[in-house]
């Protein structure tokens, strides 16, 4: 099964609306290889921004968070709809540090998932366990308990459309990635979890990587047979790395 790999960037709270325009003109002079989906997730301010610089390019727009209610009374917080309005494709949903600093719990990260394909928007599904449950040799646990608490409702063809992250709360931002292999290995294993749910559908999954992924050491996750591209976080903030990433996926897909 030869799965079109994602490389997405996730701009967290950096970028206004004019800084966001001119780092996607970077992106569109750099001309990405086809063959690899690119998307762009600024903050929620610098979407609309973002969708106007983004016209006719096939580079997506994704948000960094959405909430589960179409409408009403929730002060600050941004809904499906009018993400689709804004021209996003994707969302991401579950992000460590929402589940860290804002206190998110797999039922939130459930609903939300939910709520993003009820809407049409495709949710970047992160999981991932911290240091210490590495540590104590509890990784394979929280990893799949994870991913099962936030597909457990969703159909066959939702499954098939979900795009999960695996991001080891110890790699975001820190420049200590997983290894390669390792990394693999989880997501194999996120594979198997999501299979015992629908095995056909979880065969179309993209389950990308992401923790401190630079152009030196992206080949090496792209390069393995589980992996489908990659959530970039620090390097997507600069044109030329983030290109050269995109790049790597595009050499990755062709050996494979
Ligand atoms: P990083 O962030 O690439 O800066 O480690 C990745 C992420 O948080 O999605």
């Amino acid at each position: 099964m030869k799965r079109t790999p994602l490389v997405a960037g996730n701009w967290k709270m950096h970028k206004t609306g004019p800084e966001a325009v001119r780092l996607i003109e970077d992106l569109r002079k750099a001309s990405l290889p086809a063959g690899v989906e690119v998307a762009v997730c600024p903050a929620f301010t610098a979407l609309t921004d973002a969708a106007s610089a983004l016209k006719g390019s096939p580079i997506r727009l994704g948000a960094q968070d959405v909430y589960w209610e179409a409408q009403g009374a929730f002060t600050g917080e941004v809904s499906p709809p009018m993400l689709v309005a804004a021209g996003c494709r994707y969302v991401i949903v579950g992000h460590s540090e929402r589940r860290q600093f804002f206190g998110e719990t797999d039922v939130w990260v459930t609903r939300k998932v939910q709520a993003a394909f009820t809407h049409n928007l495709v949710p970047i599904l992160c999981v991932g366990e911290r240091l210490e449950e590495r540590d104590a040799g509890h990784t394979d646990r929280i990893v799949t308990g994870q991913t099962e608490a936030a597909t457990a409702e969703l159909s066959a063809e939702q499954l098939s459309q979900l795009v999960v992250a695996y991001e080891p709360v110890w790699a975001i931002g820190t420049g200590r990635s997983a290894s390669g292999e390792e990394a693999n290995r989880v997501i194999g294993l996120i594979r198997r979890a999501l299979g015992r749910r629908s095995s056909g559908p979880s065969a179309q999954t993209r389950i990308l990587y992401g923790g401190s992924v630079t152009p030196d050491n992206a080949a090496e996750f792209f390069g393995q047979p589980e992996i489908d591209g990659g959530l970039i976080g620090g390097a997507s903030l600069d044109g030329a790395k983030f290109a050269a990433i995109v790049r790597a996926a595009s050499r990755a897909r062709e050996n494979m």
